[in-house]
């Protein structure tokens, strides 16, 4: 068991996400929480494996990263917390317990609130053997990756963000919006370019599923410029996929990253996995 301070790391991809090692949640102080913390400030996505938590430990753990955030839907909450939110195919008393086929497309969670959402953290109960994985791609990369032109003309853009939009025109899972949640998710615009505050890293702040229209632009044409840019920033180069094992735990940073979830065998394998979103 490593002492704070003496965390063992490695990087998922060249220089993008961070895997810590040997580290048990359920024995570690609150300092270790504080510098698990800290790792994750530094970098865009975090990676623990071979976790064995309980719904109040994922949620002291979460707590270290910044205040927890409701969901926008609360039908998929884990009952009795309803910051746990429930991603899962499985069926109980005929009844789906959690949101299936959520996050396919490549996207950012939260890009449609006035504050747009920092962290989300997922916690691997079960996982089907193959498919399944999640691809996260480094927006901090693809911005640098850019010339010096674009990166002004991008850096002067502003994208409006719809949650109504997103739900109406997804491939899978397209929902229609109540009119609480409308009142919940006013439109927001922000900019496409955001400035990492701790730190002064650029990214690429893109969402194919919420961008609406580019400020400025005609609705398709704004979709155009976004749906180009995501295209370049999710190059493999800039992309590390993670394959999903029970007891791991993966948090991001929806500033700095794009993630695209993919499909599996639903008739033969069954996931659960727990949803975080934190500030
Ligand atoms: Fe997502």
């Amino acid at each position: 068991m490593p002492m704070a301070g003496a965390l063992r790391t490695r990087f998922l991809k060249d220089d993008f996400g961070v895997e810590i090692l040997d580290v048990d949640l359920n024995e570690a102080s609150d300092e270790t929480f504080g510098e698990i913390a800290d790792i994750y400030r530094r970098n865009s996505v975090l990676l623990i494996r071979n976790q064995n938590l309980s719904p109040d430990t994922l949620l002291r753990f979460s707590s270290c990263f910044g205040p927890l955030v409701p969901h926008t839907r609360d039908e998929y909450t884990l009952p009795g917390y309803p910051t746990i939110y429930v991603l899962s195919n499985k069926v109980v008393n005929g009844k789906p317990i959690g949101i299936h086929r959520d996050g396919i497309g490549w996207h950012t969670d939260g890009s449609y609130l006035q504050r747009p959402l920092i962290t989300t953290l997922l916690y691997a109960l079960e996982t089907p053997l193959e498919g399944g994985d999640t691809r996260f791609a480094d927006t901090c990369g693809a911005y640098e990756a850019l010339d010096e032109e674009d990166k002004r003309k991008y850096g002067e853009l502003e994208v409006l963000h719809s949650f109504t939009y997103l739900m109406e025109n997804r491939e899978y899972g397209r929902a229609a919006v109540t009119p609480e949640q409308k009142a919940k998710t006013p439109e927001a615009v922000h900019p496409l370019v955001l400035t990492r505050p701790h730190d002064g890293k650029k990214s690429l702040y893109l969402s194919l599923g919420t961008a609406q229209e580019v400020v400025g632009y005609e609705p398709e044409e704004g979709r155009e410029i976004v749906r180009r840019l995501a295209d370049f920033a999710t190059q493999p180069e800039f992309v590390y996929a993670h394959k999903w094992k029970a007891g791991d735990l993966v948090a991001w940073n929806n500033l700095c990253t794009l993630h695209c979830a993919s499909l599996y065998d639903d008739m033969k394998y069954e996931r659960l996995v727990y949803r975080v979103w934190i500030d």
